[in-house]
């Protein structure tokens, strides 16, 4: 079944612990924690003792997706504050298998992401031990940007990929995602669909959320 993770810090930052009740009540499946550090992106949010904060006010599982460079010095902090998939970035971290290891020892789900202009090739030689891959359809920074279409493409040769070594690895796409475009990322072969302004943005999430599940 495909999932639908609402980009957390998309919301009223003023109030999570509400965010956290709507949304589950609209039926989110994964909880998208953006962790940005100033300088693998442009913007920065916040670091560990949000996602303990989110952790303690939902039972929903938390995805965490590290926009930061050299993420293998924060893995363990994340991983104990309550990340159950933790993801890196290949741009951002040299000894990416190191670290995906850590995150698998450490007990989450390793994951690692890929930028727009990073093709999926870089993954090749991780794909076998890792539990997911998150293709960037934005370029990581801001909440609110367009879809780039050409990532669809990307999804289709990711599965095709997949599919051919027989791996049972998800496939995670986050930017851009909203109710008008989202068969297209779900019939491309996304198993987990991100998404920030896409609900927080509108006035009913459960409305916004039941429309996008008919819709993959
Ligand atoms: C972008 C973040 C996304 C973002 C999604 O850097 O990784 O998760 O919050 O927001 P929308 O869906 O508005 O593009
Ligand atoms: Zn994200």
């Amino acid at each position: 079944m495909k999932k639908i993770a609402p980009s957390i810090l998309s919301g009223n930052l003023l109030n999570l612990a509400a965010e956290l009740e709507l949304i589950k009540e609209a039926g989110a499946d994964l909880i998208h924690i953006d962790i940005m550090d100033g300088i693998f992106v442009p913007n920065i949010t916040a670091g560990w003792d949000i996602v303990s904060a989110i952790k303690s006010g939902t039972d929903i599982p938390l995805d965490v997706h590290l926009m930061i460079d050299k993420p293998e010095r924060y893995i363990e902090e994340f991983v104990k504050s309550g990340a159950d998939i933790l993801t890196i970035h290949q741009e951002g971290c040299i000894h990416l298998h190191r670290a995906v290891e850590k995150i698998r020892e450490l007990g989450a789900s390793p994951g690692v992401a890929i930028n727009p202009s990073t093709p999926i090739s870089a993954l090749d030689e991780i794909l076998d031990y890792i539990d997911l891959v998150l293709i960037m359809s934005v370029n990581p920074g801001f909440s609110g940007q367009e879809f780039i279409y050409g990532s669809l493409f990307k999804i289709e040769n990711m599965r095709k990929i997949i599919a051919k070594r027989e791996l049972e690895t998800l496939i995670e796409v986050d930017g851009g995602i909203k109710v008008l475009n989202i068969a297209d990322v779900a019939n491309s072969g996304a198993n987990i669909i991100v998404s920030g302004s896409g609900i927080f943005k509108t006035d009913d999430y459960k409305k916004t959320i039941m429309e996008m599940k008919e819709r993959i």
